[in-house]
């Protein structure tokens, strides 16, 4: 059986570390991709990993021929033409057997609710990319911890952050063309793996019911004005006007359907974490039991001294947003497994190939989706949202957060 041909939307961070993760998984190839920058960089990148020919192609639809399936590796305001295009090409006759979407599904409900229609539109499977979900961590506490969870019961506290220092992308930084700040570009991930963390064991992603949102959103580093110069110099953004929040955190209540119980996830993220570089932070507490992660947590680092700072590689390669290249570094060897994406590529292609949804699907995005902009919501309104209420839920539906509207100073301090 030959490989899986893989095609990639989007050339840009995340498919240049998909390529990466791609080493790692057999049976499956880049073949191509489409983008309006770097498709050629990317291209060489997959030819000198052996990862695949990665064909260049100029359209979504010559893409989607001579492909198996496409990732949408493109930025969260392109999401909505770039589906339209892939399902214009399914309908044109094009032969994919499944769509990928990176996270977040949609910068609002509405948007991820048609994300999730054009999808079924074509009648295809579908792989939301949630690739805490995948960590080997994560899922190696599930497993060692199934027997103990059989006898004492399901975990009840869980805590997921996710920090760096600040994009790589001015367009991140932009509330109206990303979706908001860190809440919408991290808040995702740490929601996700508190509501999963909490599932017990066997039972589907969806099966705790959410059923309160409570959070606080802050600009803390990047509206002062040194930082704020300093980012519009960098990005062109100007925070000063329309400002995005650079720390969030809150928490989700769920509801066991069967027993009841109440557990809670609390998730916290930042774009002012000023140490190495990103950090994950993820821990369950079960009734005598518990896990803890932490990625910075290696078994490997280096140091460098200020004499042999001027030699010193890109830093980067140690550890994603890392921040620093000299004193002792933290080095993650193998980063694009660690964060989970070779698990989540593996699924998806698995999952593909016998005709079905991935361990994530479209609808669960959509659900993350609600659950992040229920938190903007809570923040703007200062209240618990309800999730359980009828209107609350027609509400979320229209919802754009001021922050996304281009309104962030109404709600985030600026210091003039
Ligand atoms: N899972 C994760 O941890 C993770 C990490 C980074 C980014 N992401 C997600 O991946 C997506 C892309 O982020 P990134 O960091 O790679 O962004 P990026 O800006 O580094 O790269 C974006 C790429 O998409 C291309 N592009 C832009 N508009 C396009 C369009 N209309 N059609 C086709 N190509 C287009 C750009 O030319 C570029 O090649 C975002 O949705 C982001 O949230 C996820």
């Amino acid at each position: 059986m030959g490989n899986f041909r893989l095609g990639f939307i989007g050339a840009g961070f995340i498919a240049r570390f998909q390529t990466k993760a791609l080493q790692s998984v057999r049976g499956v190839e880049l073949a191509g991709v489409y983008a309006l920058k770097g498709a050629g960089e990317l291209s060489s990148l997959s030819k000198r990993l052996g990862v695949g020919e990665c064909k260049v192609y100029k359209s979504i639809k010559d893409l989607c021929e001579n492909v198996d399936a496409v990732a949408i590796f493109a930025p969260n305001f392109a999401r909505l033409e770039i589906m339209q295009k892939i399902a214009d090409a399914v309908k044109a006759g094009a032969k994919i057997k499944g769509i990928i979407c990176e996270k977040p599904l949609g910068r609002t409900v509405k948007e991820a609710m048609e994300l999730v229609s054009i999808a079924k539109s074509t009648k295809l499977p579908t792989a939301y990319f949630e690739n805490q979900l995948h960590m080997k961590a994560i899922r190696g506490q599930k497993s060692q911890l199934a027997s103990v969870e059989e006898v004492m019961g399901p975990i009840a506290l869980a805590r997921s952050s996710e920090e760096h220092s600040g994009p790589h992308e001015g367009w991140f930084w932009d509330p109206t063309r990303q979706g908001g700040g860190v809440l919408c570009d991290m808040g995702c991930h740490s929601i996700a793996c508190c509501w999963y963390v909490l599932t017990p064991q066997g039972k589907p992603v969806n099966y705790l019911k959410p059923i309160s949102v409570s959070a606080e959103v802050g600009l803390l580093k990047w509206g002062l004005p040194r930082w704020r110069k300093e980012l519009l110099k960098r990005t062109g953004v100007d925070y000063g006007k329309t400002p995005g929040e650079d720390f969030a955190t809150g928490i989700v209540t769920f509801q066991n359907p069967k027993t009841g119980q109440i557990v809670k996830g609390q998730f916290t993220n930042s774009w002012m974490y000023d140490k190495q570089g990103l950090r994950l932070m993820m821990d369950g507490l079960g009734p005598g039991y518990a896990f803890e992660f932490n990625s910075q947590m290696s078994s490997l680092q280096v140091f460098i001294g200020d004499s042999a700072a001027e030699a010193v590689a890109d830093a980067e390669s140690a550890l994603e947003k890392s921040t620093a290249s000299r004193g002792l570094l933290i080095v993650e060897p193998n980063e694009p497994d660690l964060y989970g994406y070779v698990d989540e590529i593996c699924d998806a292609v698995n999952s593909f190939q016998k005709g079905k949804d991935a361990f994530l699907n479209f609808e669960y995005g959509l659900e993350i989706t609600k659950l992040c902009q229920a938190a903007y919501m809570s923040a703007e309104q200062k209240r618990v949202i309800d999730l359980t209420d009828k209107n609350t839920q027609k509400e979320l539906e229209n919802y754009v957060s001021l922050i996304a509207q281009g309104k962030g100073r109404e709600v985030l301090q600026i210091i003039e």
